[in-house]
């Protein structure tokens, strides 16, 4: 296993793995982003593609390629392991034979996935042809794995039975409910069948259409996967595992309403697009586009209902921190119906034309509005609100003047009106927390800073200054006590290998720094050895003790002079 390991580290880098959930800028030697395991404005995340690691001074996280998938897809080092392998192209082999109890979210996934094999294979000719007259490809139904769930009562069921998977298995998985009779009964039936899958691609659930002639004409059109330990609405996004790529590279999202619409949209060249499943768009849906780009263009049909829905997740993507753009689609057709009816570019040029949320609003509402009046009070009551949600101070200030200008009145005005809108309860809770204050909380004792650095230029190809040699220095200047006390800090290497060089990397002549550094280290310690030897002088001098106190006389005298020679050298 261990070989595998190695092999997957050789294939790929930090910045391959990192990238694919975070957007990346240079900063000097390394790279940094956001954070994405915690909320935050400005970047404290640092990725050294020359160690192989991130670190986090936000919220003190760090490790390399494994710990990194292990903490953003929620694994375990094997499950870490497994994704990485896979994008290395390594393969895995498994120890056969060794009973080892697998987890129980393994397990889940696994049978996850041996349902999603079990629905592919069983899309019907009929579910075929339906989907291509609303225009989907061949190869779009089979990236996105579309499946067919039958009539019968117990297919799948029965099927996960013979692959060994128990009932309380499939119960768990939310594929099945328990009859009278304490059989199961398939959730899916009559039913196409569109795959949900974690940010690593993993299926976590499903989202099923109604389809066929068998299907009971009150059946609600779409029916999606009950909350698992796998799957939570409120923070997958159905199509993310595909989108994330794009995302980053086009820094921006796109967010349609259903499955449909998700397809469409990717067939037609926007593999930005994120839908959510048959619940609302929240601040962790919003978290979850942040780790990728600021940006998202949230697309609505122009009915009222549209318009609604549309509202409530831009609060939420703006709550999220995100910048928020409206795409308007002709009255009564969502993008599935777009895309099919007037083609890829009438759905190319609604996202091209997407307005700012807030003018968008503004626009909304003047339309509507019956006087000018009329209009300043609708835009009180329904676009300040929006305005609370906006994180960033300066775009909100931007935001005034617009509504100033539009309504005709003093800035002053706008922002007094402002300042009485109740801020919403959830808007606090995702607002970043003062965590950013603990960001330099690393603590750079002298000695620690001087350790800190010759930790970073061992772990460079091509140190600047001589470690060895500087090592001895520091240890000299330090004392003896020093190695033990730096023997604890082996839990905070990565740490205190980032602070160094973020802190001297754009220094010209570290070895002069790090002279300065050991001089004031020794100047200290000497320091603090005179005092000890003073009140040792004092104490005998008190016991009139001869032969002490011209001990402690000769060690204060010795450390007076080097003391004062440190500083002639200084
Ligand atoms: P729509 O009713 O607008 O359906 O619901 P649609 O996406 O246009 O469906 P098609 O085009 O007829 O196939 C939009 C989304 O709301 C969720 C689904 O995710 C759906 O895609 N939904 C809808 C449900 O979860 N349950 C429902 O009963 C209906
Ligand atoms: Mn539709």
């Amino acid at each position: 296993m261990s070989d595998t390991v190695q092999q997957v580290k050789d294939k790929l880098s930090i910045v391959d793995v990192v990238s694919q959930y975070v957007k990346l800028e240079r900063s000097g030697t390394n790279l940094r982003a956001r954070c994405p395991f915690h909320a935050e404005r400005t970047p404290s995340f640092f990725v050294s593609p020359e160690r192989g690691t991130y670190h986090c001074f936000g919220c003190n996280v760090g490790g390399d390629i494994f710990s990194f998938v292990e903490q953003i897809e929620g694994l375990d080092f094997k499950g870490a392991l497994k994704v990485l392998a896979e994008k290395a192209g390594v393969e895995l082999v498994y120890e056969r034979g060794g009973k080892e109890q697998k987890d129980e979210r393994e397990r889940l996934f696994e049978l996850l996935e041996v349902a999603t094999i079990f629905y592919t294979s069983r899309l019907s000719d009929a579910a075929k042809k339906y989907l291509k007259e609303r225009g989907m490809k061949d190869v779009t139904m089979q990236e996105f794995r579309l499946g067919f769930a039958g009539g019968e009562w117990s297919m799948l069921s029965d099927h996960l039975k013979t692959k060994k998977f128990t009932d309380k298995e499939i119960l768990d998985a939310g594929l099945a409910k328990k009859n009278e009779r304490g059989s199961l009964t398939d959730k899916f039936r009559n039913r196409i069948i569109f795959p949900i899958a974690d940010s690593a691609g993993r299926i976590v659930g499903f989202s099923g259409r109604i389809f066929g002639e068998e299907a009971h004409p009150d059946a609600p059109k779409y029916l999606n996967s009950p909350e698992t330990p796998l799957f939570h609405k409120s923070k997958i996004l159905y199509g993310f595992d595909k989108a994330k790529v794009p995302i980053r590279k086009l820094n921006c999202a796109v967010l349609v309403e259903g499955q449909m619409d998700l397809l469409a949209s990717h067939q037609s060249g926007w593999g930005n697009t994120v839908a959510v499943s048959g619940t609302a768009f929240t601040p962790e849906h919003a978290q979850l586009i942040r780790r990728m780009t600021d940006n998202i263009v949230i697309a609505l049909d122009a009915d009222a209902a549209g318009i609604k829905a549309a509202g409530r997740a831009a609060r939420a993507a703006l709550q999220g921190g995100l910048n928020v753009k409206v795409a308007q689609l002709p009255s009564g057709l969502d993008p599935a119906d777009l895309i099919l009816k007037e083609g890829a570019d009438a759905w190319k040029k609604s996202i091209r034309d997407s307005k700012d949320i807030i003018t968008f609003l503004l626009d909304v509402l003047e339309e509507h509005a019956k006087s000018k009046d009329n209009f300043r009070r609708s835009v009180e009551i329904v676009v300040l609100p929006f305005l609370a949600d906006v994180t960033s101070p300066i775009a909100r200030e931007q935001y005034l003047g617009e509504i100033a200008k539009r309504l005709g009145v003093s800035e002053s005005a706008v922002a007094e009106a402002f300042a009485k809108v109740p801020s919403s309860p959830e808007a606090g809770a995702s607002r970043e927390t003062p965590q950013s204050a603990t960001r330099e909380s690393v603590d750079y004792g002298k000695v620690k800073q001087a350790y800190a650095i010759l930790l970073w230029q061992q772990s460079l190809p091509k140190p600047a200054i001589d470690v060895a040699a500087f090592k001895a220095k520091l240890e000299e200047a330090a004392g003896p006590e020093v190695s033990k006390n730096l023997e604890k800090l082996t839990g905070e290497l990565e740490s205190l290998r980032f602070g160094a060089e973020r802190l001297f990397a754009r220094t010209q002549s570290l070895s002069g720094e790090f002279e300065t550094l050991i001089r004031v280290i020794l100047s200290e310690r000497l320091s603090r050895e005179l005092a000890e030897a003073s009140l040792a002088l004092k104490k005998a001098e008190n016991t009139a003790n001869e032969a002490e106190i011209a001990i402690h006389m000769q060690s204060t005298q010795l450390l007076t002079k080097k003391i004062a020679e440190l500083h002639k050298k200084g």
